[in-house]
């Protein structure tokens, strides 16, 4: 027996019923989207891995330990894969980046406000929530004029309005700053002030991460680690005047639009293109992977990465931990035909299957049996499609010039001509119907 494939470890086939709630959820966020006035861009799914590692940071552990490569078509001499110096994409912020410095869209806008929904990939290990291919909705609000603290806060309320569109009642805003630049750096001083004197109690990789970026460890997952940076008073770090002022700004600004949030000091985020503003949004009724969405503002990515000295700010949700929370149910989908066809034999098959096309045509969601049988088993077929019309052909129909049309919920059948085989009144029929 040949070998049977399933799907790769980490992904999902997302086939009917499940896709409904899928477009339903997209539906609901464009909405929001475009409400905001945010435009879509689709970048390629992927990139040049030195994209990535510039952006999120080489210490970061989806650069260091999830980046799927993409290995090159001419192996090394020893036989051993080559990379490609591609990766598909972990994350859409840094290539929508890429691609507003390639257009040169500073020059066109001061403000350029940009959504993306599609797959990411990484290479982590799977669990409930935690996939390799998932995928993302987020926007990236970038330029000249994209400074404000009231587009911070504008970030987070589209967020949270997105989430409530889609469904979701109970969420969490986690929220904190790093600062500017320089505050990011003090504070990585004064972090590792605080964390030296108690290296002896951090493992060897939370002390790895201490060594590499001493942000990583706040991200840490490590019983113990966890205990030393609770213990840590991190109010007793003082950012700038400035940064501490543009912060309430962003959170009088929630307070306007009574958005309900935490302040969350040990927050920091993974990735390191971060500055000012960063936000987690938490829900309860997902596992451990708990974040149904994250961003913040990225004041340097954009010059970092040879563009323009622009500001810049965004998020991103994850689709399946919304549907996650969501968790809807099955039969409250029903997308299947609005008018079913079914023929007794042969010679009216070819009818049926002309009278479904021409009900297409004219924008009726028809769809027909492709195989002739007994009444029964074709009306069973019929009822089983969900159709609330159904149309009949037969020899019988066919010598009258008519077809049947049955009503199924009331069950009543009546004959409809079929004209000079237009179906024209079948389709006026139907379309007041339906
Ligand atoms: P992130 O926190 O890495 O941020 O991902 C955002 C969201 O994507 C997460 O909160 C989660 O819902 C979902 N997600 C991430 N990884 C997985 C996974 N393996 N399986 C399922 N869902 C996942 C970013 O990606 C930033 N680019 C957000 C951003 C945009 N910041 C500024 N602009």
């Amino acid at each position: 027996m040949s070998k049977k494939h399933t799907v790769p470890r980490g992904c999902a086939d997302i086939a009917p019923p499940e896709i409904y709630h899928w477009q339903t959820l997209e539906y609901a966020l464009r909405d929001v989207l475009q409400a905001y006035n945010y435009q879509e861009i689709r970048t390629p799914i992927f990139e040049d891995t030195e994209l990535f590692a510039r952006s999120m940071g080489q210490s970061s552990d989806v650069v260091m330990k999830q980046m799927l490569n993409l290995a090159s078509q001419r192996p090394s001499e020893d036989g051993h894969p080559r990379l490609s110096g591609l990766s598909l994409r972990p994350e859409n912020t840094a290539s929508v980046v890429r691609s507003y410095i390639q257009q040169g869209l500073d020059r066109r806008e001061s403000l350029t406000k940009l959504f993306y929904l599609g797959p990411m990939f990484r290479g982590e290990r799977p669990q409930k929530g935690r996939l390799r291919q998932f995928h993302q909705v987020g926007v990236e609000a970038i330029g000249p004029h994209a400074q404000s603290p009231f587009l911070d806060a504008e970030v987070v309320a589209l967020s949270a309005d997105m989430l409530q569109a889609a469904g979701i009642k109970e969420f969490v805003i986690n929220i904190n700053t790093l600062g500017s630049v320089e505050d990011k750096e003090n504070f990585s001083g004064w972090l590792r002030q605080q964390l030296g004197a108690r290296l002896d109690e951090l493992d060897e990789e939370d002390r790895g991460r201490f060594d590499r970026n001493v942000f990583r460890v706040l991200d840490s997952k490590n019983a113990a680690t966890r205990k030393v940076v609770g213990s840590i008073d991190m109010q007793q770090f003082k950012l700038s005047t400035d940064s501490q002022a543009y912060f309430e700004q962003v959170l009088k600004a929630l307070d306007r639009l009574k958005i309900t949030y935490r302040v969350d000091p040990t927050l920091v985020r993974g990735l390191d293109y971060y500055t000012h503003t960063v936000y987690e949004i938490t829900s309860s009724a997902l596992g451990s992977q708990d974040a149904l969405g994250a961003g913040g503002r990225y004041n340097r990515l954009v010059s970092q990465l040879g563009g323009p000295d622009v500001g810049a700010v965004g998020f991103a949700l994850g689709l399946e931990r919304i549907l996650l929370a969501l968790n809807p149910k099955d039969d409250a989908v029903q997308n299947g035909p609005a008018v079913f066809v079914i023929a007794f034999d042969e010679d009216s098959f070819e009818r049926a299957w002309e009278a479904t096309s021409l009900l297409r045509r004219a924008g009726i969601r028809a769809d027909m049996a492709y195989q002739v049988g007994s009444v029964k088993s074709l009306m069973r077929q019929a009822n089983k499609s969900g159709a609330a019309q159904t149309v009949i052909l037969g020899k019988d129909e066919l010598a009258r010039g008519v077809v049947g049309l049955k009503d199924m919920a009331s069950g009543e059948q009546q004959d409809v001509s079929i004209g000079s085989n237009d179906y024209q009144q079948l389709i006026e029929i139907l379309k007041e119907r339906l």
